[in-house]
């Protein structure tokens, strides 16, 4: 059974003033049928409270070491988080992430139990050229480990040039690319986010299209009135 998921996105936003507003979003998520996580900033995850659950945003692909500035997948485990997001297109763009490495991070984020939030999605360039479909196989190819299954494993479709630009794809494109990427996962129960710009004012649409199991939002998460709205979205659309 492919779950339903309104995951949100704080990057490097909040401080511990901003724990106020995880609260009014862990009340929105209260009773909701979908699943809903907020990807913290490490140093957030352990104030969190714990009726919600929550992410890192990227680990290390060792447990620990002498890596100055990495976070582990044991220490986000141990802080509290159950999910964590690899190979955002923010980490491959400014940290050079690889396949090799992303998928080397989601083996580590299992052995701690954390369920693996993949992202996968193209450049404007690779839009414009008529190669995303070609982007995202060598993406799931190359980061996607053997061993993926749909408890620990999410995959997240985030067009690069529709990230905090207001611009999203067609409805008849992301239906494609998610049917596409659908195809090409070890089998049918795998969840598959769309993110990019979603809003309250699209949410309802986005989540209505066909292999699409929900969202991941990033600047529209860091408010407890927006993302509440598109949680209640996801959870009309059941
Ligand atoms: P956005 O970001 O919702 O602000 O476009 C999405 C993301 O990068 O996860």
């Amino acid at each position: 059974m492919r779950k339903k998921i309104a995951a949100g996105n704080w990057k490097m936003n909040g401080l511990k003033a901003d724990i106020q507003v995880v609260e009014e979003i862990a009340k929105a998520a209260k009773g909701k049928r979908v699943e809903c996580f907020l990807a913290l900033p490490a140093s957030l995850l352990a104030s969190a409270p714990k009726e919600i659950a929550t992410a890192g945003q990227d680990c290390h692909a060792q447990p620990k070491g002498a890596y100055t500035g990495d976070i582990s997948a044991p220490m986000l485990a141990d802080a509290g988080a159950q999910f964590v997001i690899l190979g955002h297109s923010e980490r491959r763009m400014y940290h050079k992430e690889t396949n090799e490495e992303i998928a080397a991070k989601v083996m580590a984020a299992w052995q701690s139990g954390l369920t693996a939030v993949i992202c996968i999605g193209e450049s404007e360039d690779e839009y414009r050229a008529g190669k995303t479909l070609e982007v995202l196989g060598q993406q799931i190819k190359g980061s996607l480990p053997p061993g993926a299954t749909a408890q620990n494993t999410i995959i997240a479709y985030e067009p690069v040039w529709a990230i905090g630009t207001g611009l999203t794809p067609t409805n008849d494109e992301i239906e494609k690319v998610h049917a596409f990427i659908r195809d090409k996962l070890p089998n049918q129960d795998f969840s598959i986010l769309y993110g990019g710009s979603v809003s309250p004012k699209n949410a309802t649409e986005i989540f209505a299209l066909g292999d699409v199991d929900g969202g991941l939002v990033g600047g529209a998460s860091l408010n407890a009135e927006s993302f509440s709205a598109i949680i209640n979205a996801l959870e009309d659309s059941l």
